[in-house]
């Protein structure tokens, strides 16, 4: 049976983040399908959050990152682990916030709509195994809510990951 996820639209950020994390968990409980869930989490958050105008995946293969489950337009298949926002985020095992795109030297632009973005590392151990990339339409549209809500979506992540899938 599909569970739906509700969020209360009158809701603050940070009260939507503790009303969609527990919903996320179940979500994905009992599903051993690494990219059912992830697909699912995605959605969940695109829809559930303001400003969310891309979120998606990217698994670390090698040198590259390459494009995972997203919800969003089209967007670039292959970044190189030194290259972007998304690269800088490999670099650093650190999220990383930016208010605007276009002062981010390197920032690769899959679209031109995208005004900020926060990308967040997802472990294996100590390695990065992909990042979960948001874009924002709005500049400056990610804060520390956003890092300590998203950062505890990819220790998720990273616990799927483990699972044999
Ligand atoms: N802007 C990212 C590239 C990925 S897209 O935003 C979906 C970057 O600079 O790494």
């Amino acid at each position: 049976m599909l569970e739906q996820i509700t969020i209360n639209k009158s809701l603050s950020r940070d009260e939507k983040y503790k009303s969609l994390l527990p919903q996320i968990e179940s979500l994905v409980e009992g599903e051993k399908d690494l990219i059912a869930n992830i697909s699912n989490i995605i959605a969940a958050l695109k829809y559930s959050l303001d400003g969310f105008f891309w979120v998606g995946v990217y698994f670390r293969k090698g040198n590259e990152l390459v494009l995972g489950p997203f919800q969003g337009p089209v967007a670039c298949t292959r970044i190189k682990i030194t290259d972007g926002v998304c690269g800088n985020t490999v670099q650093e095992k650190a999220t990383v916030i930016v208010d605007d795109v276009n002062k981010f030297p390197g920032h690769i632009a899959c679209s031109t709509d995208s005004k900020s973005e926060i990308v967040i590392p997802i472990f294996n151990g100590e390695e990065v195994a992909a990042v979960l990339d948001v874009d924002s339409e709005k500049f400056a549209n990610f804060n520390e809510t956003d890092k300590y809500y998203l950062e505890k979506v990819c220790k998720l992540i990273s616990e799927l990951m483990k699972q044999p899938f």
